[in-house]
C-alpha cells in the first residue's frame, strides 16, 4: 500500500511547485505524534430562528497523528455532526478547525475538497457502496476522481482489497457480499488513497458481533501497521475498547476525554 503514494507525497512536497500556504495536495507525510486535528470552540447550529437547533455548543478537541479514538455519547449528542465537520463534509457555524496547523475555515470549497481527498477516508454505518458495481470498481472510484491511470487504479484497488482480506472477491457486487465483507470493501475504498485519518461513523452498527470484532481488528491493524489515525463513533463499549482514547459527547459538548489501555474488545 505504501509505494506509489509515499513517493508521490515526497515528490510533491520536495520537488513539486512550492506549496501555496493552503495547498493540501502538497506536504510531507504526517509523523506519528504530530498535531493533526485541533478544534476550538466549534459550534454548529442547524436551521434558523425559533426552529434552530445547536448541535455543537463549543467543542475543543485535539487529535495527534497515530491515535485511535472512540467517540461515544447518547443519540443526538453531536457525534456525527463533529465527524462531518472533521471530514470537511460540513462547516462549523463558529469556532476554529485546524488540520495540520492550517485553518480549514479559511480554505475555499475547492481546497477543502482537495484536503478531504488527499488526507481523509470515510467509513459509514450503511457501507454506502454503489450497487451493481464490483468491489474492485467501488474501490477504484476515489482514484478515478483523482485522475489515476487505469493500470494504476487496478493495481492500487487490488492491493487495498487484499489489505482488508478480500483478495479474490474483486468481481463480486455488494449484493453478492455479506455485511462484513461490504464494510471491508468500504474500508478498502477509504484507504486506497492512503489517508492520514480514517473517520468511521458507527462502522459496526449494521453488523453482528463476530463481524464487528473482525472490522475492529482490521481498524486496529490499519492504525498500528499503517499508522492511520482512526476516529470511530460507536455506541458499543466492546468496540470502544479497541481505542486508546474515548471522547464522550453529551449535549453538543465534550463531556469526558480519557486515555485507556487498548483492549481486545472481547
Ligand atoms: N441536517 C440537520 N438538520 C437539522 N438538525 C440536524 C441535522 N443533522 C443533525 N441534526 C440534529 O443535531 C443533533 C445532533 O445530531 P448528530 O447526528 O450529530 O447526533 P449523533 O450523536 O450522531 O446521534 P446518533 O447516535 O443518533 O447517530 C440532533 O438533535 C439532530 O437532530
Ligand atoms: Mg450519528
Amino acid at each position: 500500500m505504501s509505494g506509489t503514494h509515499a513517493l508521490e507525497r515526497t515528490r510533491l512536497g520536495a520537488a513539486g511547485a512550492p506549496p501555496a500556504p493552503h495547498d493540501h495536495a502538497a506536504g510531507a507525510p504526517v509523523a506519528v505524534g504530530e498535531p493533526l486535528i485541533r478544534l476550538r470552540g466549534v459550534t454548529k447550529t442547524y436551521g434558523m430562528g425559533t426552529a434552530s437547533f445547536q448541535a455543537l455548543r463549543g467543542v475543543d478537541l485535539d487529535i495527534k497523528a497515530g491515535e485511535f479514538v472512540a467517540v461515544m455519547g447518547p443519540s443526538g449528542s453531536g457525534k456525527s455532526t463533529v465527524m462531518n465537520i472533521l471530514g470537511c463534509l460540513d462547516t462549523p457555524t463558529s469556532g476554529q478547525y485546524q488540520f495540520r496547523g492550517v485553518p480549514v475555515e479559511k480554505l475555499s470549497r475547492d481546497q477543502r475538497a482537495r484536503l478531504r481527498r488527499r488526507w481523509l477516508g470515510f467509513v459509514f454505518q450503511g457501507f454506502n457502496l454503489l450497487a451493481r458495481t464490483s468491489a474492485q470498481e467501488n474501490v477504484e472510484l476515489p482514484l478515478l476522481y483523482r485522475g489515476e491511470k487505469a493500470a494504476d487504479r487496478h493495481a492500487m484497488a487490488r492491493r487495498a482489497l487484499a489489505a482488508v482480506g478480500l483478495a479474490g472477491w474483486e468481481h463480486h457486487t455488494p449484493a453478492e457480499l455479506s455485511g462484513g465483507q461490504q464494510q471491508r470493501v468500504a474500508i478498502a475504498r477509504a484507504i486506497v488513497c492512503e489517508p492520514a485519518v480514517l473517520l468511521a461513523d458507527e462502522p459496526t452498527g449494521n453488523l453482528d458481533s463476530q463481524r464487528s470484532v473482525e472490522i475492529m481488528e482490521l481498524l486496529r491493524q490499519l492504525n498500528e501497521e499503517q499508522q492511520i489515525t482512526v476516529l470511530m463513533v460507536t455506541h458499543e463499549p466492546d468496540m470502544a475498547a479497541y481505542a486508546r482514547r474515548v471522547v464522550r459527547f453529551v449535549d453538543g459538548l465534550v463531556a469526558s476525554d480519557v486515555a485507556q489501555q487498548a483492549g481486545s474488545g472481547g
